[in-house]
């Protein structure tokens, strides 16, 4: 892949930002603004639909000039190539990472071992295409002879956050006369009421999952299969309310879905960034395969703008590169994601996956061995304007610094104008205050009284990114999502770690498989684990049945 490169904390431009750190970490927001008065617009970029002000950053021109640099020492060019190019760079899986062949145009050619793989790629959407035009056409009938008019995804993590978030998102361009639903916790309250008052004759289940192994899908997807067959009385009903989306052949037959209704993809895809793959069916039933291909359109169009244009321009790598100045110079441990529309209300939990399943990791990638900084942060957030009435105080006054990206949109989606109207002065409203706060003197010329006067000051330079599209429709869903993997990308390759593997979950994972059987086992499990684990387990065998375990 790229030749070996210095340790992160010896490159020259990190050096060098360290000495820049400490001459900048005082200076305000106010003073930036002061000293530039075109700021607010030279700290700007534009690509895909999308608009980022960034000048409400703790950053001047030689920062910037720095973070550019650094993303040069860490070889982000050939990273991003060789993405691109399918080369294995998730290097622990020995897998290419191609998320972004999912939304090349028919004709170019990305190669895997050899093969093109773009045409696979449109083959599994024209079969998706044909599929949902048949079930949203009322023409893909049910096992008594009835239309499908509930759809219901089951899966978890990558094969659920991001077809729940895009439904959720694009809910004004879907079939409203269908009912979507989705079912990823094992927990048996979300399937019951998933199907709650649903008639299993006009019920498709979607089941989701790359592996198709996974414990609570395959759970859900067992429990879905015995509802059907005892509403309808028969277990042949199966064959036309059950699809699968997985990478996993063997195992969907293994089910009892017929590969005819099974719809692909590859190993170089991984769950979190699969929401444009067939994972996205459920998504495409909703909106339609025109819809969704204009939601691919979107990705693409930022696919390019990150592969082209040079980083001071460059949305995705400026957003990555941000982070780490905040997260590894000023120390800050989180990153709020605050949409400016409740349409994007699951964006943040989806970014959750995105950012933190392919970040949170801390061994290098050249050396093996645990890297001495920080890796990714901790990303959260919630919808403006609700936040504000909630959490938003500890970002202007609290002592922690909280780095937060406002996403806006210039047309409502909505009828109600001049809600937009509201809800985008909050947005805009935010951005300065968080910027420029309030001082003591400020607020003493405003008639505060001066025992309250402490309490109100509002240091201000908290920084903010505003991101703005001008509507919320599928092509821009599509590029902010692959602003934000890119993002994540570029900060994954300043910190050298692997942002393509989870190993950390699977530890969880194999530890409930041992205390499964401990639970169901009618006689004394005979238990091996710490005293802790030990006496939970003991308690729960003996609260849940009322009787002595
Ligand atoms: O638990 C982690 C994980 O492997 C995610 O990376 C993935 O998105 C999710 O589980 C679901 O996996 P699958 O699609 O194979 O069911």
């Amino acid at each position: 892949m790229t030749a070996t490169i210095a340790p992160l904390t010896e490159r020259p431009a990190w050096k060098a930002l360290e000495a820049h750190y400490q001459q900048v970490r005082q200076v305000h927001l106010k003073q930036l603004f002061a000293d530039d008065p075109r700021r607010g617009e030279r700290f700007t970029a534009e690509a895909a639909g999308l608009y980022l002000d960034y000048s409400k950053n703790r950053i001047t021109g030689e920062t910037l000039k720095l973070l550019v640099q650094l993303a040069e020492d860490s070889g982000l060019r050939a990273r991003i190539d060789a993405m691109f190019r399918g080369e294995k760079i998730n290097l622990t899986e020995k897998r290419a990472v191609l998320h972004v062949a999912l939304r090349t145009p028919r004709g170019v050619s990305i190669r895997v071992d050899g093969q093109d793989v773009v045409p696979e790629v449109h083959a599994v959407l024209d079969k998706m295409s044909d599929f949902a035009n048949r079930v949203r056409r009322g023409a893909w009938l049910g096992h008594t002879g009835k239309r499908m008019k509930n759809v219901i995804n089951i899966g978890i993590g990558g094969s659920y956050l991001g077809p729940e978030m895009a439904y959720l998102a694009l809910r004004p361009y879907s079939e409203r006369a269908m009912t979507f639903r989705f079912v990823s916790n094992v927990d048996g309250a979300n399937f019951t009421e998933a199907t709650h008052g649903l008639d299993p004759g006009e019920t498709l289940f979607v089941i989701s999952s790359k592996t198709f192994t996974t414990l609570e899908t395959m759970t859900n997807a067992q429990t879905a299969r015995q509802w059907l067959i005892q509403g309808l009385g028969r277990e042949d009903a199966v064959a036309k309310h059950f699809v699968a989306v997985s990478t996993n052949a063997r195992e969907v037959q293994k089910f009892g879905i017929d590969t005819a209704n099974m719809f692909g993809f590859w190993d170089w895809v991984g769950g979190r960034y699969s929401m444009d793959s067939a994972i996205g069916l459920s998504t495409m039933l909703a909106v339609g395969p025109e819809n969704f291909r204009e939601m691919l359109a979107g990705f693409h169009a930022m696919d390019e703008h990150f592969r082209t244009a040079p980083f001071e321009q460059n949305l995705p790598a400026l957003l990555g590169l941000l982070t780490v100045w905040y997260n590894n110079f000023f120390g800050a441990q989180t990153v709020g994601i605050m949409p400016y529309t409740a349409y994007l209300a699951r964006f943040p939990a989806y970014l959750q996956q995105l950012q933190m399943e392919s970040n949170g990791k801390h061994v290098d990638l050249e050396t093996r061995r645990p890297v001495s900084y920080e890796t990714g942060p901790v990303i959260w957030g919630e919808p403006g304007t609700d936040g504000q009435h909630s959490f938003y105080q500890l970002i202007h006054q609290g002592t922690k610094l909280i780095p937060c990206d406002l996403i806006g949109f210039c047309q409502p989606v909505s009828p109600l104008a001049r809600h937009h109207d509201l809800l985008m002065a909050n947005l805009f409203a935010q951005a300065e205050a968080l910027a420029f706060g309030k001082t003591e003197e400020e607020l003493t010329a405003e008639g505060s009284p001066a025992f309250q006067t402490p309490f109100r000051v509002c240091e201000g330079n908290r920084p903010t990114n505003v991101i703005l599209a001008e509507s919320l429709t599928p092509r821009s869903l599509g590029s902010l999502v692959a602003l934000y993997e890119h993002n994540v990308f570029t900060q994954g390759a300043i910190w050298n770690i692997d942002s393509f593997d989870q190993w950390g979950v699977e530890l969880g994972k194999v530890l409930a498989k041992r205390i499964i059987p401990e639970l169901e086992s009618a006689s004394d499990p005979g238990l091996n684990h710490d005293s802790s684990t030990n006496a939970l387990i003991r308690r729960y065998r003996r609260l849940r049945t009322g009787a002595q375990g």
